[in-house]
């Protein structure tokens, strides 16, 4: 469900834990199915395209787990790049001086929400509901 103001509801403020797991998501991206994820990192929740700038390939080494070990870092699973959580830019790896595709996202309530761009559109199918996504 979409909000008034474009927000669509991704998940409740407390399943984002400090550099904890991801909160992954559908949406489309420039019209394809793509999976998106959003975290939390040093106090604010960040959001981007689960694509790498390297090859289009997902980022996660485990369905949800974006971070490295050190927890500092956004690890790539299949190349090893890294990319700063805040901006998403890469610092290290074959990407270069790439960059992670952001999805704006706010927090209000208690809630978090993600907003849609001239890129980024919910699934048709998005089930925002509290519950984990497939
Ligand atoms: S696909 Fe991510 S670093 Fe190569």
């Amino acid at each position: 469900m979409v909000e008034g103001d474009g927000a669509v509801p991704l998940c409740a403020s407390a399943e984002l834990a400090e550099r904890g797991p991801a909160r992954v998501f559908d949406l489309l991206w420039r019209g394809e199915p793509v999976r998106g994820f959003a975290l939390r990192f040093d106090g604010a929740v960040v959001a981007y395209v689960n694509r790498c700038a390297h090859v289009p390939s997902e980022l996660d080494w485990v369905p949800g787990e974006f971070l490295d070990r050190e927890r500092r870092y956004i690890v790539c699973a299949t190349h090893g790049a890294l990319y700063e959580p805040g901006d998403g830019r890469c610092r290290a790896g074959p990407c270069g001086r790439g960059r992670l595709t952001a999805i704006t996202v706010r927090e209000a309530g208690g809630r978090v929400y993600w907003y849609p761009s001239a890129d980024t559109r919910p699934a048709p199918s998005a089930d925002p509901g509290p519950g984990s996504p497939a």
